[in-house]
């Protein structure tokens, strides 16, 4: 590639000068990004429950020369919330991104489902997201800049038996992603949506090593596979920098063809057999 290029690439997808704060950064989604976020330039502040491995992650990245620091977060807790964003600002002085990934899942029937069940996922997906969002955008509407990515889903539009929770914290998140763009964007905070199709993580390690559904899945997958947390990297970078300026509102899903229809049933062609 020429120097030209090569510059123009990195200019227009540079992370340098931002700081982003990037909940559920011990993840598998999480640490996947903050890794790409930190190669592109960004000084990480790398918030989650779990401490231990916010410190794995942040030594990481300051030993392949990035910038990162850990700051402990219960978003069930908003004084915890608090804390940690004014933590972040007392140590940078400013965050210019914001990325919502933390987030759980409980797979339980409609009717089996408890309120502190239900409780805990709607805490964690949906009023965390929205009061670390709020408390976040207090300070970049002070400077009329922002950005904030939500780790949607693809259960933000299409449904999974035993996920009903789940999926309607993450259409929740779809909403709440329009109503961000539409109210800030005239104190110039940008607000988007990534929607994972299935990606291989701990959340749901249980689903791809069960026969069944793991079979479910790949049929319902053009690409018959499930995704890596890597492959939502490039996109996200896309997604925070200046790149995507006139992108707010919108839903990016990285899902190996899942909503497009997945697997196609048998059909002739003439130039590969009908298997059936
Ligand atoms: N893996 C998938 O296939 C998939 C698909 C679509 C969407 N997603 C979404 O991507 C995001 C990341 O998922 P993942 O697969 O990396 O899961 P993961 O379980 O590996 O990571 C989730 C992270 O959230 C953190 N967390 C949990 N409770 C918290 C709390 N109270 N406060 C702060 N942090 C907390 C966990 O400690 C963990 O580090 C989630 O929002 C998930 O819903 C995942």
């Amino acid at each position: 590639m020429s120097t030209n290029i090569a510059q123009n690439l990195e200019k227009l997808f540079s992370l340098e000068d931002k700081v982003i704060v990037l909940t559920g950064a011990a993840g598998g989604i999480g640490s996947a990004l903050a890794g790409g976020f930190a190669s592109a330039g960004a000084s990480m502040a790398l918030c989650d429950v779990n401490v231990p491995g916010l410190n794995h992650l942040s030594d990481q990245i300051q030993t392949d020369g990035g910038q990162a620091r850990s700051y402990p977060l219960d978003l069930t807790d908003v004084n915890s919330i608090k804390e940690c964003v004014d933590a972040v600002m007392a140590d940078y002085g400013r965050i210019d991104v914001l990325v919502n990934c933390a987030g759980i899942n409980v797979r339980e029937g409609f009717l089996d489902v408890e309120e502190s069940t239900y409780d805990r996922i709607m805490n964690i997906n949906l009023k965390g997201l929205y009061f670390i969002s709020q408390e976040t955008a207090r300070h970049m509407i002070k400077v009329k800049k922002g950005n904030i990515l939500n780790i949607a889903s693809h259960n933000s539009v299409g449904m999974l038996g035993g996920c009903s929770v789940y999926g309607a914290t993450k259409s929740a998140v779809a909403a709440l992603t329009r109503s961000m763009a539409v109210e800030w964007a005239k104190h110039g905070i940008r607000a988007n949506a990534l929607a994972p199709g299935h990606i291989l993580t701990s959340l749901t390690t249980v689903t791809w090593e069960h026969p069944q559904r793991s079979k479910y899945l790949r049929e319902r997958i053009a690409m018959e596979r499930p995704g890596t947390p890597e492959e939502l990297v490039g996109i996200a970078i896309m997604l925070v920098s200046d790149s995507s300026s006139y992108i707010t509102g919108s839903m990016m899903h990285v899902d190996g063809g899942c909503l497009a229809g997945g697997a196609p049933w048998p059909f002739d062609t003439r130039y590969e057999p009908c298997d059936d």
